[in-house]
C-alpha cells in the first residue's frame, strides 16, 4: 500500500465526509465528488468542525478537495470509495460512470449497507478490483469497517485494502462471502428480532428490553466477543443453554408482524415521536448526546 494515496470519495453525506475525513487525516490526498452543490460546499467546514471537536489536526480538512466533476475527483486515485443513496441503479451506473475514468488497478469499493456488492459490480469490465468496505456511522468513531470480497474479487485487492483500513486507524473485517448484512448487520438484526419478539410475545416492554441488554450483557459486548464469552463460560455448558433456548427463540425469516404495525400506525421512531417508545425532543437529544460521548470516550480509550 502507498504510504500516501489518492483517494476519491463518491458522496459527500453523513457517511462521505465522515471516510473522507478519516483517509485525510491519515495523511491522504483526499478528494470528494457529490451532484448536490449544498452537500460539497459544506464538507470542508464539516470536517474542520468534526476534527476540532475531537482534538484532531484540523489542517486535515484542507487535504479533502472537493469537486463538482466526477472525473476530476477519480483522476489518478489508487481507491474509490462510494457513498451515494441507498439504490442499486444509482450506484451501479456511478460505478461504471467511474471505471472509464479510473486507472486498470484502481480500488473500487462501495459503502452500501446492504445491497450485495456483486449487484453493484456485476456489468464491470474488471471486477476483481471491485469490493465492498461498510463503515459505521460516525465513520470516525466507530472503528470496524468489513472488507467484503465477491466471486471475482482478487486476494491483491482485499489485502491492500485492509491494509490501506488499518493504517488509517481502522479496524477492518475480512467478509469472505458476499451475502446479505455481511457480518455486523446480520448479528445485529439477529438480536433486533429477538428483542421485538419478546416485546410481541408480552414478555416485556420496549423499555425493558434495552434495560436487559444495557445493564447486562452489553456491559461485556464491547471487550467479549460472543464466541469468546462462549469458551469463557465452555463450550459444553454453551451447547447445553442452546438446547433448551433455541427452539424458543423466533426464527422467524421475515420482519414481524408488530414491526409493521408500527409503521403502518406512522410510528416511525424519532422522526414521528413515537415507535416502540415514546420520544420527546430533549429525550431523542439527550440520547443522542449520550451514544456520542461513550463512543468518544471509547475511542480516547483505544489510543
Ligand atoms: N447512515 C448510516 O448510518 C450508514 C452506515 C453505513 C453505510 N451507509 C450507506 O452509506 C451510503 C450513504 O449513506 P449516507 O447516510 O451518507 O447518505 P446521505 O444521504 O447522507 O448522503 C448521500 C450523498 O450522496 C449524494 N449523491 C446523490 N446522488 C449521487 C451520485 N450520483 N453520485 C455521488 N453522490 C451522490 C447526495 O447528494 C448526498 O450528499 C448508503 O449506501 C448507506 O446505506 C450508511
Amino acid at each position: 500500500m502507498a504510504a500516501k494515496a489518492r483517494i476519491g470519495v463518491l458522496g459527500a453525506g453523513l457517511m462521505g465526509h465522515g471516510i473522507a475525513q478519516v483517509f485525510a487525516l491519515a495523511g491522504h490526498a483526499v478528494s470528494i465528488y457529490d451532484p448536490v452543490a449544498a452537500s460539497l460546499e459544506q464538507v470542508r467546514t464539516r470536517i474542520a468542525a468534526n476534527l476540532r471537536d475531537l482534538g484532531d489536526d484540523e489542517a486535515a480538512a484542507q487535504r479533502v478537495q472537493p469537486c463538482t466533476d466526477l472525473a476530476e475527483a477519480v483522476r489518478d486515485a489508487d481507491f474509490v470509495v462510494e457513498a451515494a443513496p441507498e439504490n442499486l441503479e444509482i450506484k451501479r451506473k456511478l460505478f461504471q460512470e467511474t471505471e472509464a475514468l479510473v486507472r486498470p488497478d484502481t480500488i473500487l469499493a462501495s459503502n452500501t449497507s446492504v445491497i450485495p456488492i456483486t449487484a453493484i459490480m456485476q456489468d464491470l469490465h474488471e471486477r476483481s478490483r471491485a469490493l465492498g468496505t461498510h463503515w459505521w456511522n460516525p465513520p470516525f468513531l466507530v472503528p470496524l469497517v468489513e472488507v467484503i470480497g465477491t466471486q471475482w474479487t482478487s486476494r491483491a485487492a482485499i489485502d491492500w485494502t485492509m491494509g490501506l483500513h488499518a493504517a488509517a486507524g481502522k479496524k477492518p473485517a475480512h467478509v469472505k462471502k458476499d451475502v446479505p448484512g455481511f457480518i455486523g448487520n446480520r448479528l445485529q438484526h439477529a438480536l433486533w428480532r429477538e428483542a421485538i419478539a419478546l416485546v410481541e410475545e408480552g414478555i416485556c416492554d420496549a423499555e425493558t428490553v434495552d434495560t436487559v441488554i444495557k445493564a447486562a450483557f452489553g456491559r461485556r459486548l464491547a471487550v467479549l466477543g460472543p464466541l469468546e464469552n462462549a469458551d469463557l463460560v465452555g463450550t459444553d455448558l454453551t451447547l447445553a443453554i442452546h438446547k433448551t433456548v433455541l427452539p424458543a427463540i423466533n426464527s422467524r425469516p421475515a420482519p414481524s408482524p408488530y414491526l409493521e404495525r408500527l409503521v403502518a400506525d406512522g410510528k416511525l421512531g424519532f422522526k414521528s415521536s413515537e415507535g416502540f417508545r415514546k420520544w420527546t425532543p430533549e429525550a431523542q437529544a439527550a440520547l443522542r448526546a449520550k451514544v456520542v460521548a461513550h463512543l468518544k470516550k471509547a475511542r480516547a480509550d483505544d489510543v
